[in-house]
């Protein structure tokens, strides 16, 4: 098979001003057509794009041919080395450390009631208007003031810790406001990893500056990337997760009803969510031998773009993929990841979502999107609502 390099923009359209609107159509075509899709960069043909749920699944699955070390040359440049590039027995180790320090019940006193507490206090500033945009008021703002608490950081930090975190994301565009946020994170997160490992506390920082396995733990540096790596991951994917599942029932009335009648709706509702607007669309992998995919011969050391948003649309897979339904039965979506590296935090995204879904819905009745003004679910990388004006009986 001939193979035409393309740039994501001819495919995607979208651009450092305007985030892309619609990847789904490309990600149709590109699933019957050309499913290993050959991309380039200034004309170097740069790796392949992944668009089918079988090969996506095993390009996570299979982690002696798909390594993830084509991390470092990306988002580690500013995280420091973290899990996300760590292939093998040092992956595991590192994970076996991590993992427990971040399951919701590790976390610290009653975190449910913390994260609950949380959003009733964000909501107090605006139930009484009748009108809010629920992203810049909510959902952009409510899984980092979880997060600084959890970490045992001032919740006032987390405005700034939000424009780190996707000045971080930035490091592909440009490199320089990456690493600058990278340098300002560590800055202010190495003397409070210090101080933790001189007098440890009950909050996560502790938790990671003591946790051993094999009799080994993390040094301080260690420590530090992996904060960055929570912070990016805390801050900008529940909060699309949120933003998607709230514009997916309020575009779907009727499913909005049900579950507000039926609260026990909600987690089915946050499940096809993310199956139907994944807030991560994709990650990569570097093959380490050469390998054939869609019947593409793909050689080792390829990058590669794994599109799990498009995996989690395949007409081949799922039914009537584009449609968003709660009820649901069928496959498993891999939202969260497959296999080795999956979503580390997945608990606490969900967790977080349902408790400030549920809040939403207990304290802001009648809610509606405001028929006046645009909503709309945008972004590659992350993809989600980048505003969500509602409104609602006062
Ligand atoms: C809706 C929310 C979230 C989604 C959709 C999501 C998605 C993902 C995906 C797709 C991966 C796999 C990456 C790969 O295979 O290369 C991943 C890994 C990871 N996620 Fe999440 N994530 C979410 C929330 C979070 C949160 C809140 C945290 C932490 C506070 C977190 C921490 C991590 C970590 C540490 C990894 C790396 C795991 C490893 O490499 O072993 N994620 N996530």
């Amino acid at each position: 098979m001939t193979i035409q390099a393309t740039t994501t923009e001819e495919l995607f359209g979208g651009s450092q001003m305007s985030p892309i609107e619609n990847p789904y159509s490309v990600y149709r075509r590109l699933r019957k057509e050309e499913p290993v899709c050959a991309l380039a960069m200034m004309d170097q043909r740069v790796g392949y794009m992944l668009t089918r749920f079988d090969d996506v699944y095993i390009a996570l699955k299979d982690d002696e041919v798909f390594s993830n070390r084509s991390n470092a040359n990306g988002i580690g440049i500013v995280m420091g080395r973290t899990i996300v590039e760590m292939d093998g027995r040092e992956h595991l180790r590192h994970r076996n450390i991590i993992t427990p320090a971040l399951a919701p019940r590790a976390l610290r006193g009653d975190f449910p009631r913390l994260v609950e507490a949380t959003a009733h206090e964000l909501i107090d500033k605006f139930a009484g208007r009748g009108q809010a945009d629920l992203v810049e008021e909510f959902t952009f703002i409510y899984p980092l003031q979880v997060f600084t608490q959890i970490l045992g950081l001032d919740p006032e930090m987390a405005a700034t810790f939000h424009r780190w975190a996707i000045d971080l994301s930035w490091v592909g565009r440009d490199p320089q406001r990456g690493l600058k946020a990278s340098q300002l994170l560590a800055e202010h997160l190495q003397p409070v990893v210090a101080q933790r490992r001189a007098e440890p506390t009950d909050d996560l920082i502790s938790r990671l500056v003591s946790a051993e396995v094999d009799g080994r733990g993390l040094a301080d540096e260690e420590v530090v990337s992996f904060l960055r790596l929570l912070v990016m991951a805390g801050a900008e994917t529940t909060y699309h997760l949120m933003g998607s599942a709230l514009f997916g029932l309020m575009t779907h009335p009727e499913q909005l009803e049900e579950v507000r009648q039926d609260r026990s709706q909600l987690d089915a509702a946050i499940d096809e969510t993310l199956r139907w607007e994944s807030p991560v669309q994709i990650v990569t992998r570097e093959t380490l031998q050469p390998t054939v995919l869609s019947g593409v011969e793909i050689p080792a050391g390829t990058e590669l773009i794994v599109g799990v948003g498009s995996a989690n649309r395949d007409e081949s897979h799922f039914e009537d993929p584009d449609r968003f339904d709660l009820h649901r039965k069928g496959p498993e979506h891999i939202a969260f990841g497959f296999g080795k590296h999956y979503c580390a935090g997945s608990r606490l995204a969900l967790l977080e979502a349902r408790v400030g879904i549920t809040t939403l819905l207990d304290r802001l009745p009648k809610l509606r999107l405001d028929p006046g003004q645009d909503a709309a679910v945008v972004g590659m990388a992350f993809r989600g609502p980048n505003r969500l004006p509602v409104l609602f009986d006062a």
